[in-house]
Parts: C-alpha cells; sequence; structure tokens
C-alpha cells in the first residue's frame, strides 16, 4: 500500500473523461491495489472522498467514507463505473472541497436524491439511493470522473472561500456540513 500524490487543480488529469473497468481487471492486482491506496490516500489527507483521477488515474473508480445503514457502522463504500440520475427536482446546498483545490471551499447546489447504480470493489452490482450530505459526496466523486471539479458548479463566487476564513467568517453562520473530496 501506497499514499499516493494528489493531483491539483490545472493538471490535465483532472479534465480527461475517466474509462470505465473493463469487469474482468477488477480483480486485478493493479486495481486492487489501486483502490487500497486511493483509501490510504484519502485517509491520509483527511478527504471525505476521493477519485482515481485526483491520483493521476484516468479511471473511473471512486472510494468515500460511508454511513452504512445496514450495519450501523461507518466504513469506506467504493464504487466503480458509477452511473447516477438524480430522483428529485429538490436541490441542496453544500460548503464543498476537494484534495485537488486544497485550502478551499465553495458552496455548491445539487439534487438532494439521486440513485446510483454501480460495481463494488469485488465486482458486485450495488444500488442504492443517496440524500442529502452523501448524495452531494457521490455528486462530487463522480463529477471527478467526468472532467468537472465542483469549482465549475459555484454559481455565486462570492460563496468561495479559503478555510481559514471560512471558519472565521462563514462557518458560524452555516449549518451544513463540510468535507474535502
Ligand atoms: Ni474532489
Amino acid at each position: 500500500m501506497a499514499i499516493r500524490k494528489v493531483a491539483v487543480l490545472g493538471h490535465p488529469v483532472l479534465r480527461q473523461l475517466a474509462q470505465k473497468v473493463p469487469a474482468e481487471k477488477l480483480s486485478s492486482p493493479e486495481i486492487q491495489t489501486l483502490i487500497r491506496d486511493m483509501i490510504e490516500t484519502m485517509v491520509e489527507y483527511d478527504g471525505r472522498g476521493l477519485a482515481a483521477p485526483q491520483v493521476h488515474e484516468s479511471i473511473q473508480i471512486v472510494v468515500m467514507l460511508w454511513d452504512f445503514e445496514e450495519t450501523k457502522k461507518p466504513g469506506v463504500l467504493c464504487l466503480i463505473n458509477p452511473e447516477i440520475k438524480p430522483l428529485t427536482e429538490e436541490a441542496s446546498s453544500f460548503w464543498e472541497g476537494c484534495l485537488s483545490v486544497p485550502g478551499m471551499r465553495g458552496k455548491v447546489t445539487r439534487p438532494n436524491k439521486i440513485q446510483v447504480v454501480a460495481l463494488d470493489q469485488k465486482g458486485e452490482k450495488l444500488e442504492f439511493v443517496a440524500e442529502g450530505f452523501a448524495a452531494t459526496v457521490v455528486q462530487h466523486e463522480c463529477d471527478h470522473l467526468l472532467g468537472k471539479i465542483y469549482v465549475d458548479r459555484i454559481t455565486d463566487l462570492t460563496q468561495f472561500a479559503f478555510n481559514r476564513e471560512f471558519q472565521t467568517f462563514i462557518a458560524p453562520q452555516e449549518r451544513n456540513e463540510e468535507a474535502d473530496s
């Protein structure tokens, strides 16, 4: 296992369309090692989620810290070749951060409820509904696979700030969760 270098804004890998992982390659040592490295990198940098392009691999894998309802335990959720679709017109706004845009955060509005279909790291099909902040985290990560970064989605640039100023001036007036992903 290894902590990988995180690509930051401006690196072209963050703007590429990530390729699907062929099902037969999923169990390969390369892919399994990449997934473990992504988890280790996410934890090391205190992120809530990480997408493979952020570690210079333009393929469709994301990992996220996740509260599992079935087990009532927090853990890591890995999505391979994820497909998402909004289930509501309702939108929510959260302050997002990203390990590829270090030290900053911005307010982004996204659909509040989404359907997610993906494979997990064992190749099992996952299908679930995510709501609220969890829906935002999934959409943020899936955006990385499309070459999009949350800053592209900030509609009001007065709602974009350095972390320190965010904590001092904005957070006291906001109730929303925030995390780097
Ligand atoms: Ni991100």
